[in-house]
């Protein structure tokens, strides 16, 4: 069981946390209006609900959908029930083929599918990527290092494969999961743009 699915009163500790990471929010404004999110291992839907009220139309996948009840009859949200760690969502299952103009992941890592993340990402796509890292097993859980980054782990993922508009890695007490975490995000439009060098166009970070 990871850090954010630890129990109080049965209920995992990650479907408490309804509050969207700060991170998340801070790059939503660069998707698309009106696009398509992949919301990643979505737990209990934080991401997705941000992303639906910003009006996208959101495709929550995670092994457990139970805490997902509030999507299944929204004509902007698809719950996908599928185990991400067997091969199944990206080659014949549901995301067989499919693109999205963003995918977010938050407090999950399995590194086999980080090509299927990218890949699924449609030109101009946006990446926004947040997960612990090494160094929070000395504080809580994950302490596995395979759910945890290595400092820099994100930006060579994406390395000449998207633009990176962001990133930070360290000790974040504040955030809605504290801990030792990374942080990417990054836009699927490298080697796109309208300039004789194509450089892509610069995205607002203000
Ligand atoms: C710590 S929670 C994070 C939830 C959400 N991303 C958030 O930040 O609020 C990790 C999520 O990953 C899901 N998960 C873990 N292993 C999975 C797998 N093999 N396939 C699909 N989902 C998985 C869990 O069910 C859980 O919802």
């Amino acid at each position: 069981m990871s850090k954010g699915e630890e129990k109080s009163g049965g209920v995992p500790r990650h479907l408490r946390i309804s509050r969207p990471s700060d991170w998340v929010v801070r790059w939503a404004g660069l998707v698309k209006p009106k696009g398509t999110v992949l919301d990643v291992a979505a737990g209990g839907g934080r991401h997705a609900r941000l992303f639906v009220d910003m009006g996208h139309s959101v495709t929550l996948i995670d092994r457990a959908t139970e805490a997902l009840s509030e999507f299944r009859e929204h004509k902007h949200a698809e719950v996908i029930q599928a185990d991400l760690e067997d091969g199944s969502p990206w080659q014949l299952g549901p995301l067989a083929g499919r693109r999205f103009d963003a995918v977010v992941v938050t407090n999950y890592l399995y590194r086999p599918i980080f090509e299927n993340l990218i890949g699924c990402l449609e030109d101009g796509g946006v990446l926004i990527y947040e997960t612990f890292a090494r160094g929070n097993e000395a504080f809580a859980r994950p302490r596995n290092p395979d759910h945890l980054l290595k400092s820099g782990e994100l930006i060579e993922r994406v390395s000449n494969k998207l633009q990176i508009v962001a990133y930070e890695h360290g000790l974040d007490e504040t955030a809605s999961c504290p801990g030792v975490i990374s942080r990417i995000c990054a836009i699927k439009d490298l080697g796109q743009g309208a300039r004789e060098d194509l450089e892509p166009a610069p995205h607002d970070i203000s």
